[in-house]
């Protein structure tokens, strides 16, 4: 048991906030994999407290626990606010964004770029622990810095020991820079170091992010750093499988990894993901939605470069229908998909919903034929902006 204050989550990892990515539908269908636990996107606490559009993404589905709502934005008093906030809508966690390096974000000193303003960052993380008291544990994203100056690096220490201090519960660190953003590799000894540092700290979990491509990544990360808790994330995209293997790992089956889900499973899967989708966002969204998925599902898929194609080229429902019919009719084998290029999810944080959505007709064959006899909503739903 891993825990984080009064959570107990059976296994050493779980679902990462993915901008743009990691909603209820991919939450859902992780948790339905084996991932124990879950964290939102980065939600920003203006939005949140404007309620109407901005709250719902905040919105939690029953099934959807334990979670942590993760909140970013620059003012104690607005942090402590949204936290409260999440708190009422039944969050069993929340969790502070100090490591989105998005230029947008940097402008307005939130997420990453908060720590290289250690006052203000601690200032923030105070207001949210106060508010919070003994009703859920607090928890802390971060980079390992601002960049790779000997300053920046005191800098983060000063905030993650301010974080012990004030009772958090655990603390998840991104090893790249906010400068680096996604380049490069994530410097794992950094973890290593953080564990020999404050590793006996009663009461708190230490956290690793970054590179977590394939199960045994998870594995490999806790073996070389120590620390106690791995977060997946861009590993998880079009890919909850990693969870299932993950789980057989852990329960003594090393070669889990390289076993792909088959053809059926994943179109299985994708029909899964695509209707519960269709329940949170509605078609056209859905839809949307869809279409990245599809692209980072088609890895796993022998025929992969055609099956990504075929999504790519989607632009209405029976488009999607037609990639699934022609390439997911037949069960065989899937393949152990490549390392994914860093570059195939770019984080996307904070910006609005994509300005293409599909034209999806009205009512859509193969909505009415949802296997889980889904219903679709009244209409899209607004993008948290973050
Ligand atoms: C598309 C995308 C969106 C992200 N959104 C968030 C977010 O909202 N909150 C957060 O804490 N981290 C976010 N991250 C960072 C990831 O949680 C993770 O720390 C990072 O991708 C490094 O892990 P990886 O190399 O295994 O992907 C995002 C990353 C990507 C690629």
């Amino acid at each position: 048991m891993t825990r984080i204050g009064n959570l107990q989550i059976d296994a050493p990892f779980f679902q990462a906030g993915l901008a743009g990515y990691s909603d209820t539908a991919m939450r859902l269908v992780a948790r339905r994999h084996g991932c124990p636990y879950c964290i939102t996107e980065a939600m920003l606490d203006r939005l949140l407290l404007a309620g109407g559009k901005g709250l719902k993404p905040a919105l939690l589905d029953p099934q959807d626990h334990p979670i942590a709502g993760q909140i970013m934005g620059s003012e104690p008093d607005e942090m402590a606010r949204s936290a409260e906030l999440l708190l009422g809508l039944g969050y069993d966690a929340i969790d502070v964004n100090l490591a989105c390096p998005v230029k947008k974000i940097r402008r307005k000193f939130r997420g990453g770029h908060l720590l290289a303003t250690p006052e203000q960052a601690i200032a923030i993380l105070a207001a949210v622990r106060s508010a919070v008291g003994d009703r859920a544990p607090c928890t802390v994203k971060l980079r390992r810095g601002s960049d790779d100056s000997a300053g920046a690096e005191a800098r983060f220490h000063r905030i993650y020991q301010a974080t012990i201090d004030l009772g958090y519960s655990a603390a998840v660190v991104h090893c790249r820079t906010v400068e680096q953003k996604y380049n490069g590799p994530s410097r794992w000894p950094f973890l290593q170091d953080l564990v020999a540092r404050y590793g006996d700290t009663p009461g708190f979990t230490i956290g690793g992010s970054g590179d977590i491509w394939q199960a045994q990544d998870i594995f490999r990360m806790i073996e070389q750093t120590g620390v106690e808790l791995v977060s997946v994330a861009r590993g998880c995209i079009g890919n909850p499988w990693i969870f299932v293997q993950a789980r057989a790992m852990l329960d003594g089956d090393a070669a889990a990894t390289g076993r792909p889900p088959s053809i059926f499973q994943q179109r299985q899967v994708l029909l899964e993901h695509f209707h519960l989708a269709v329940q949170v966002h509605g078609e056209s969204r859905a839809g949307v939605q869809m279409r990245k998925f599809g692209i980072r599902f088609a890895r796993h898929h022998p025929d992969g470069e055609a099956v990504r194609q075929g999504f790519i080229g989607v632009r209405t429902i029976a488009d999607w229908q037609a990639v699934l019919d022609r390439h997911y009719a037949e069960d065989g084998p899937g393949i152990v998909p490549h390392q994914a290029l860093p570059d195939e999810a770019t984080p996307t944080c904070c910006e609005p919903a994509e300005a293409h959505p599909m034209q999806w007709p009205a009512r859509s064959a193969a909505v009415s034929a949802a296997p889980h006899g889904t219903t679709a909503p009244s209409g899209p739903l607004a993008s948290s902006g973050c």
